[in-house]
């Protein structure tokens, strides 16, 4: 009943401010976007997969997230910087209807996380209370093992509720998309800055990446199951030559642990 009563002032308020509190986020944060070049999937593809609305003041801003236990959820660092309240949609294909959600104001940023070069891009929220995991539409996933390098030619499966190109609109319908993993040693000629906690997605060309609102959701290994990324940035959206970049798991799996109990 109180849920029910703060979401729905959550959404009038939303419909006000959801506009204007992403396209500053646009601006203040990187310019870059959500699922480009995907397609559309459903909840029961991705079940560990939620959608997240931040609340700063008036402002609103979208984010993925995934389930990592009953009661925490992974996200990126720079999705909850200076966040007062965490709304959570969990177990629906549709961002604005649907599934269950959960309310919270706990969260922990990694200690290093860096806002200028996204270094440790990680962070974890706490639930209030435990959530329901029916297996089909909610599911936990579980995570790359400490210091695990990622092979050559893993595929990554990324969702997202994200923009659909770069500066477009972001979906209600769930977005998944397939994108080889590119090695480090690469990647550093897109991004010299690029560190031992990221790594890079995509393909030469451009055309499929993920986007802004995209951000803090999970990627997963095609052949593993295993989350091996967090959706982090990238320069614009399916750039040729900007790949886009995620938080590498194996790099920060021990803080996750130390943090969460996961
Ligand atoms: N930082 C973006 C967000 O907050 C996600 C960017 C992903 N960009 C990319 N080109 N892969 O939603």
């Amino acid at each position: 009943m109180e849920n029910l009563h703060i979401w729905s002032i959550a959404f009038v308020l939303l419909s006000f401010t959801f506009q204007d509190g992403l396209s500053r986020r646009h601006v203040r944060r990187n310019p870059d976007g959500k699922i480009v070049g995907g397609s559309e999937t459903t909840i029961e593809n991705a079940p560990y997969q939620v959608y997240l609305l931040l609340q700063k003041g008036t402002e609103y801003y979208q984010c993925g997230g995934s389930i990592i236990s009953r009661r925490y959820i992974l996200t990126a660092a720079h999705c909850v910087q200076g966040i007062q309240r965490i709304y959570v949609r969990a177990g629906s294909t549709d961002a604005d209807n649907g599934g269950t959600n959960y309310v919270t104001t706990t969260y922990i940023q990694h200690p290093l996380y860096n806002a200028r070069t996204l270094d440790y891009d990680v962070a974890v929220i706490r639930l209030r209370r435990n959530m329901n995991i029916d297996g089909t539409t909610t599911k936990i996933i579980s995570l790359a093992a400490s210091n695990t390098a990622i092979a050559n030619g893993t595929d990554v499966y990324v969702t997202g509720w994200g923009a659909t190109s770069e500066n477009g609109e972001t979906t209600s319908t769930l977005m998944g998309l397939n994108v080889p993993v590119i090695p480090n040693s690469d990647c550093r000629r897109s991004y010299s800055s690029l560190t031992d906690r990221m790594f890079c997605a995509g393909v030469p060309e451009g055309g499929k990446d993920s986007c802004q609102g995209d951000s803090g959701g999970p990627a997963v290994s095609t052949s593993s199951g295993q989350q091996l990324g967090i959706v982090s940035f990238g320069v614009g959206c399916a750039r040729p030559g900007y790949p886009g970049v995620y938080t590498n798991i194996a790099a920060v799996r021990d803080w996750i642990w130390i943090s969460s109990g996961v």
